[in-house]
């Protein structure tokens, strides 16, 4: 499995991921479609002020995470995994490779949402060292990973 940044050919592959996401994903990851509306504008206009990452295997893109905020010591985050690719391992091997990139790029951590009801998700941030701080101004739970100084 490679992890790289998203690039401006992954465009079919990336409209296949959101078309192939089932409801409760969705539910989660792309309400409103408001982070499919995200990673489109990047194909339109670079979306500048995120960073997209893919992780790829067999030239199949199985999973999307961003970071937003970037110009912040704690940038924000976002991470999905293909329907079919859930469970598998594939969000730690992934979360896992990105977090080790965020601490070489400089950043203090990362912050991010979830909803309450998203217990798949709680587990694979705690896995990763995130912690709990509370609860967010739009219900959610609010998580950060900090990045301990070497
Ligand atoms: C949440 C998500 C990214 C997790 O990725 P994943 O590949 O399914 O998770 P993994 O298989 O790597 O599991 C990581 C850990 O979480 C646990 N876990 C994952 N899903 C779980 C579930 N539904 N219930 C209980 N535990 C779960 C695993 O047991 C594992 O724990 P371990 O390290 O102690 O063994 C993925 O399920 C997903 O994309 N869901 C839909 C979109 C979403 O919710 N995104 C996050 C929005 S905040």
């Amino acid at each position: 499995m490679i992890i790289r940044n998203l690039n401006k050919n992954d465009r079919e592959q990336v409209e296949t991921f959101f078309a192939m996401m089932g409801e409760k994903s969705a539910s989660f990851f792309n309400v409103n479609h408001g982070n499919e509306k995200r990673v489109m504008e990047f194909f339109e206009n670079g979306k500048p002020d995120h960073e997209f990452f893919v992780l790829e295997q067999d030239a199949q893109l199985i999973a999307l995470a961003f970071i937003w905020d970037l110009f912040s010591l704690v940038p924000k985050f976002g991470i999905a995994v293909r329907d079919d690719r859930q469970g598998q391992g594939v969000g730690k091997f992934f979360l896992t490779g990105l977090l080790d990139r965020f601490r070489e790029q400089g950043y203090a951590g990362v912050l991010l949402t979830t909803a309450k009801t998203n217990v798949g998700a709680q587990k694979l941030y705690e896995a990763c060292g995130f912690e709990r701080l509370g609860v967010a101004d739009n219900g959610e739970y609010c998580y950060i990973r900090r990045f301990e100084k070497a």
